[in-house]
């Protein structure tokens, strides 16, 4: 564990829920975490079970159609959730800025990336604008950028993926937040890049001083970068832990199969998928635990009743969402 255990967001009891045509689609269904200072927390899980949608409901950015937000949110003392639409300006992009997939839809085509830096910095901080633009210079050069005074009077065409990636990790560091969420951040990138960009987010992890959240659905890349781990399936949290604990004896099924499935990967070089099947549609969520379906070790009790989370006495600041845990370990 982290020495300073200072919480920046409380997330507690959170719920989105969109209304479709097909039904209510429980995207994040009641789940409760911490982040502390400094650390980079991750969020890991197979595509679909609700990381991208936890993200959004931090930033306010939850889309139509109709959707739900219920539960509470707290950053530095103030409630995120219902929070009206000129509060959550002043939060978004300064005190906590994000990191996306896909760096070309974060820029704007039409102007200079430098142009667009300094926007930001317009936006958030009292700078004037050439003192903005050394700042800008300076973080460009931060994350290794070469030329950076060149760069900056680039448009995002003019550059790689990996290159626009690294230097929307710049605008996201310009107002100095005290959280980045960086959902997938490197996910798009081919994989020499990937590498690249990790390293960067390793020396960001190193250097910087505010809190991180890791959005990934590989469990490969957050070993060397995070501290803790939290572990979604189906809209909830089914596993929590510290990274080196997670790692060497994962406690849930899941967790299990998703380390599984990298290790097979890594020796056969294919994609074969240790879980069989697929993540439930959330519009047709399973009775009990929402694993069961897949599980290998599923009991009678798994079908009906959905587990609550176990904190095995032996392992502290670790919690499980499995029966196998009820009587504080493993059967
Ligand atoms: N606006 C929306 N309306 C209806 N359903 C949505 C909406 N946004 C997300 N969902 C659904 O919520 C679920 C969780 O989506 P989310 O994007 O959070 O998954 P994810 O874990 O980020 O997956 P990936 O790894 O593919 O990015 C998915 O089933 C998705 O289809
Ligand atoms: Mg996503």
């Amino acid at each position: 564990m982290r020495e300073s255990c200072e919480s920046v967001l409380t997330v507690r009891n959170l719920k989105t829920y969109f209304r479709t045509p097909e039904g209510i689609v429980k995207a994040v269904d009641d789940i409760s975490f911490e982040l502390n200072k400094g650390e980079v927390l991750a969020l890991v899980g197979e595509s679909g079970c609700g990381k991208s949608v936890t993200a959004s409901s931090i930033l306010g950015l939850v889309k139509a159609p109709p959707a739900m937000v219920e539960g509470s949110i707290r950053f530095r003392g103030r409630e995120l959730v219902g929070m009206a639409a000129k509060d959550y300006r002043t939060i978004r992009g300064k005190q906590i800025s994000m990191i996306f997939q896909e760096p070309m839809s974060a820029f704007d085509p039409l102007y200079t990336v430098g142009y667009q830096l300094l926007e930001v910095a317009r936006a958030h901080m009292p700078w004037s604008d050439g003192e903005a633009k050394e700042k800008i210079i300076d973080s460009l050069r931060s994350i290794h950028i070469p030329e950076p005074e060149k760069r900056y009077g680039e448009y995002p065409h003019e550059m790689s993926g990996g290159m626009l990636q690294r230097i929307m990790i710049a605008m996201a560091l310009i107002t100095s937040p005290e959280i980045i969420i960086a959902d997938e951040p490197t996910t798009a990138l081919d994989v020499t890049i990937q590498a690249q960009v990790l390293n960067i987010m390793q020396d960001l992890q190193r250097d910087y001083s505010g809190s991180i959240i890791f959005i990934t659905h590989d469990l490969g890349t957050v070993a060397e970068i995070a501290h803790r781990v939290h572990v979604m399936y189906a809209g909830k949290i089914v596993e929590k832990g510290p990274v080196v604990e997670l790692f060497e004896e994962p406690l849930h099924p899941y967790t299990l199969g998703l380390l599984t499935s990298r290790v097979k990967r890594e020796y056969k070089g294919q994609d074969l998928p240790f879980i069989e099947g697929y993540v439930p549609r959330p519009n047709e969520l399973p009775d009990g635990c929402r694993f069961h379906p897949r599980c290998p070790r599923a009991m009678e009790r798994c079908r009906r009743e959905q587990p609550p989370d176990f904190e095995p006495a032996s392992m502290p600041g670790r919690t499980v969402a499995c029966w196998l845990w009820e009587g504080g370990d493993a059967e």
